[in-house]
């Protein structure tokens, strides 16, 4: 059985998710997770908190609190938005457990052991007044490639660049303002630029038609212009203590430490369910997939798989599908001007609407350029798409077949060649969603979805059943038994995207069997004689005043 580890990005865990991050990664990474899981695959689906660094030091002086109550606050917060949104994850582990730092900790002692650092003193910038180096996104400045004014110490993330703090033109320190001076500090550097041919034969040779233009075009653009040593240590005092007695006092860079909490989260996982986490780290038949935003491209595709290949035994990704950024009523997603519809307030105010939520941000999924979200267009897919297409096929056919049959299924008398037709063109759509998800085209594969039910809603008004049941029964009995057979392949085929609403269609259907994702369609997956549920709504319209609530309190923002 083929093996698949999934990892979804550690989110920072310095405020709430917001739509954007589930539209860019956390969404997509679900539907592959569990469309492989229907597949019959072993999955592994990865994710957890990024606990460390500087996002949250910075979080915690403006709450005027410490960094432990800051992760244990947004922690709780971000864990019921994935789980309330049906997000699969096997394991969602924290990187402020003793599992995580003992793995990081291991894996830099080894790293040291086998000389694959250089030690290094230089110069670094230094708050004289906070008496602190000033080190990732306590520093900004104006970024050498694109001259975004506010580009962090570590990295632009205008641009994507990963960047060396002095390399920012005219930093400023984020906790004074003040222009930081210099100071010698000693820092263990990878030096990338050893694996600069490793990564040109790995992706620029071997992936360049398998993955995402955008992906293979930013690495690219990094090999073009060499790659330097980076520092993998920082002088701060939160984080994972650099585990060597000369190194007192310093801690990992958080981009060190947190793609190694994939795998500390996996050995969580495999202890629980007594695996073997090595299986899916270490075994080059497993398939490793990185669902990612774009600013996270040159840490999973050149910085951690070099940290892998120095140390030797792991597999790397087979694919690295990076979303590009969804933007909100065609301005920039912004935490810090509160312009963002963030997950636990949309549950507030949308409890039990998680699916459409869902469905709406896969289909305008930032794929292959940033998309945007608007309120008016999230009503019109919720009233034209899944309420008027999805939800009123369903609804007409588990009505007629209580109507006419009170709800047993009829028996199939007289077949034409549309009812065979019919279950092809459903049987094609089901493998195209396949060969979409597989290639990470999930908006397609999304739309393909929604394509059954609109199939169905045609099959219905060409056959018209209702107008047969008095002179033509056996007729009728043979269009609704193929139309229930779409029902139920429309419950299980949209479970990857619409898990809330496969679980409540097949409740009404009283279907369980578990079918593997090939075999849907090939045989009836509903029999003759079985009774059906009555009726009840998979979705209800969303009405104008509501979406003007919601586009109110974005204009509140904007005051
Ligand atoms: O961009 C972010 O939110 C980071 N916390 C992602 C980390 S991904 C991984 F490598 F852990
Ligand atoms: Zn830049």
């Amino acid at each position: 059985m083929k093996r698949y580890t999934i990892t979804a990005a550690l989110p920072y865990t310095n405020g709430p998710i917001h739509i954007g991050h589930l539209s860019g990664v956390y969404i997509p990474a679900d539907i592959y997770a569990r469309y492989l899981r229907l597949c019959g695959k072993d999955v592994v689906f990865i994710c957890g908190s990024d606990e460390h660094g500087v996002a949250i030091s910075i979080k915690a002086s403006k709450e005027t609190t410490t960094p432990k109550s800051i992760i244990d606050k947004y922690n709780k917060i971000i864990r019921k938005s994935f789980e309330s949104f049906g997000i699969s994850f096997d394991n969602y582990s924290r990187t402020s457990r003793q599992i995580h730092h003992d793995t990081a900790s291991e894996f830099f002692k080894k790293l040291n052991s086998s000389n694959k650092f250089i030690e290094m003193t230089s110069d670094q910038l230094f708050d004289k007044n906070h008496n602190k180096f000033l080190a990732d996104r306590f520093v900004t400045g104006t970024c050498p490639i694109c001259s975004y004014k506010n580009a962090y110490g570590d990295q632009c993330e205008k641009c994507g660049s990963s960047l060396n703090a002095n390399d920012l033109i005219n930093p400023k320190s984020t906790l004074t303002s003040e222009i930081p001076i210099l100071k010698k500090t000693k820092h263990w550097y990878l030096p990338l630029n050893k694996y600069e041919n490793f990564i040109r034969d790995w992706i620029l040779d071997t992936h360049k038609d398998d993955w995402k233009v955008n992906v293979y075009g930013q690495v690219k653009s990094w090999i073009d212009d060499g790659l330097k040593p980076r520092a993998v240590t920082r002088d701060l005092d939160w984080g994972i203590p650099v585990p060597t007695k000369e190194a007192k006092g310093k801690v990992l860079y958080v981009w060190f430490d947190a793609p190694i909490g994939y795998i500390s989260s996996t050995k969580e996982w495999a202890r629980k369910n007594k695996k073997n986490w090595e299986d899916y780290w270490k075994n080059d038949k497993t398939e490793l997939v990185h669902f990612i935003g774009k600013d996270n491209i040159v840490f999973h595709c050149i910085i951690f798989p070099s940290m892998l290949r120095a140390h030797g035994g792991y597999i790397l990704p087979k694919n690295v599908p990076a979303n590009e950024f969804l933007n909100l009523e065609g301005e920039k997603i912004s935490t810090s001007k509160n312009w963002a519809v963030w997950i636990h307030e949309y549950l507030e105010d949308f409890p039990n609407k998680q699916d459409v939520m869902r469905y709406v941000l896969t289909a305008i999924m930032p794929e292959t350029k940033d998309s945007d979200f608007t309120w008016k267009d999230f009503q019109a897919k919720n009233n034209n798409e899944l309420v008027a297409i999805y939800g009123n096929f369903v609804n007409r056919v588990i009505v007629l077949i209580n109507k006419y049959y009170m709800g047993k299924i009829p028996k199939p008398e007289l077949y034409t060649k549309d009812d065979e037709d019919i279950i092809n063109s459903i049987k094609q759509i089901r493998d195209k969603i396949s060969l979409t998800i597989e290639k990470f085209r999930f908006r397609e594969a999304n739309s393909e979805m929604i394509k059954i039910a609109r199939i169905g809603n045609k099959y219905l008004a060409d056959n018209e059943p209702w107008k047969k049941i008095k002179n033509n029964p056996e007729r009728t009995k043979t269009i609704l038994f193929i139309s229930i057979q779409i029902v139920s392949a429309l419950a299980y085929l949209s479970e990857p995207f619409l898990p809330f609403t496969s679980i409540k269609l097949k409740g009404i259907l009283k279907i369980e069997k578990q079918i593997e994702w090939k075999e849907i369609l090939s045989s009836n997956i509903i029999e003759s004689g079985h009774k059906i549920n009555r009726e009840s709504l998979l979705f209800e319209k969303i009405e104008d005043a509501e979406i003007y609530n919601q586009e109110q309190k974005l204009e509140i923002t904007k005051k």
